[in-house]
């Protein structure tokens, strides 16, 4: 049996200046404002500058929520990095921003699991604490997306935008904190969401490049039902493992993938929308960013008192899902 329950101790949350608006893209591809709204909700979304990168949006969103759990980066023993847009491809961008941070006496890795990420590095976070291995984890979603958009395709490029936000998790009294984490993949699906390109299977050279391999693929609309149905799903058996209801939720995080997504999640389980964050207007899908900044917005406006309970939910391209249930 655990001794310890694990919590978010402090949350922190980063963007590029650079904003892309629905006009902007309509000068792009053949799209337009009342489309991009009415299928997603959203109306701008953040692209970094081409001389940005990950790494330098993840270092500030932890160094705000390091500062917010009031703890030393030299506390931080264990540093996971969610990212499908890494700076490199060696070494990984949680040993990048371990060194910026100067939290040398952390294990640091990255996450692939693509809107996931986050969810899946709160449930490790949360073993790891449980289980005596880490005090203090700074679990981070980071992402430029944008370098990975085809701006010719219009079915992908209105929805993704880039942004970091990270969380120091810690341990905190029992009955508060973590109180249930599920994070779960499907590879059979691993069709709907691709980036051919790039690795070892499909390789990468001029050829690759000029035919835009390294591009994010997507069946948005087969995604789409898979997504609500998991999303449900999970945070159905998330609030059963802790013992709760929706009744007992005070905020809704879902994943922001598409308002109509996120809507028929909340319908199919039956929560009033007035609970359930919604961002995706201003930032777009930034991936596996999108909880712990949507949860650092929460916070900071003072949408989150002590003893609420958090529902988080996500999906994401593998296919992966996770949903996690906090006690502020
Ligand atoms: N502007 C104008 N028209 C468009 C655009 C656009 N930007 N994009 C597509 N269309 C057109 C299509 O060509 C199609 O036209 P047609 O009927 O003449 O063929 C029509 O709009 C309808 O296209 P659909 O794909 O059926 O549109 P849909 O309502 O499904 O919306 C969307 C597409 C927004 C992608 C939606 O399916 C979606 O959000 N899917 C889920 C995405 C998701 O959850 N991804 C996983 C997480 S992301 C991650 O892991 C990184």
């Amino acid at each position: 049996m655990s001794k310890l329950n694990s919590g978010i101790l402090g949350t922190g949350h980063s963007f590029p200046e650079g904003i892309l608006t629905n006009a902007d893209l309509e000068r792009i591809v053949d799209t337009s404002d009342e489309w991009i709204t009415t299928r997603t909700g959203i109306k701008q979304r953040r692209k970094a500058a081409p001389d940005e990168y990950t790494s330098q949006f993840a270092v500030r969103a932890s160094r705000q929520a390091i500062a917010r759990a009031g703890i030393d980066p030299a506390d931080i023993d264990l540093i996971l990095c969610a990212t499908v847009t890494p700076d490199q491809i060696l070494p990984s961008t949680g040993c990048l921003i371990q060194a910026e941070l100067g939290a040398h006496k952390a294990a640091a890795m990255d996450i692939v699991a693509a809107c996931s990420g986050f969810l899946y590095g709160l449930s490790l976070a949360d073993a790891m604490i449980r289980g005596g291995q880490s005090e203090y984890a700074l679990v981070i979603g980071a992402e430029i997306l944008t370098r990975y958009v085809d701006y010719t395709d219009r079915s992908t490029c209105v929805l993704f935008g880039d942004g970091a936000g990270a969380a120091v998790v810690g341990a905190v009294e029992s009955g508060r904190g973590i109180l249930a984490a599920k994070i779960r993949s499907d590879g059979r699906y691993q069709d709907q969401l691709y980036a051919p390109g790039g690795g070892t299977k499909g390789g990468f050279s001029a050829e690759t490049i000029a035919r835009g391999d390294h591009f994010f693929k997507m069946k948005g609309n087969e995604l789409f039902k898979i997504a609500v149905r998991s999303m449900a799903d999970i945070s159905r058996e998330v609030l059963l493992e802790a013992g709760l209801t929706t009744e007992d939720v005070k905020l809704f995080i879902p994943h922001q993938a598409n308002q109509r997504i996120t809507d028929a999640v909340a319908n199919k389980l039956n929560v009033d929308t007035s609970m359930v964050y919604s961002n995706i207007a201003m930032h777009g899908n930034t991936s596996s960013a999108s909880i712990p900044i949507g949860l650092d917005e929460c916070v900071t406006a003072g949408r989150v008192q002590k003893g609420d309970v958090i529902l988080m939910a996500s999906f994401g391209g593998g296919v992966t899902w996770g949903g996690v249930v906090v006690r502020w």
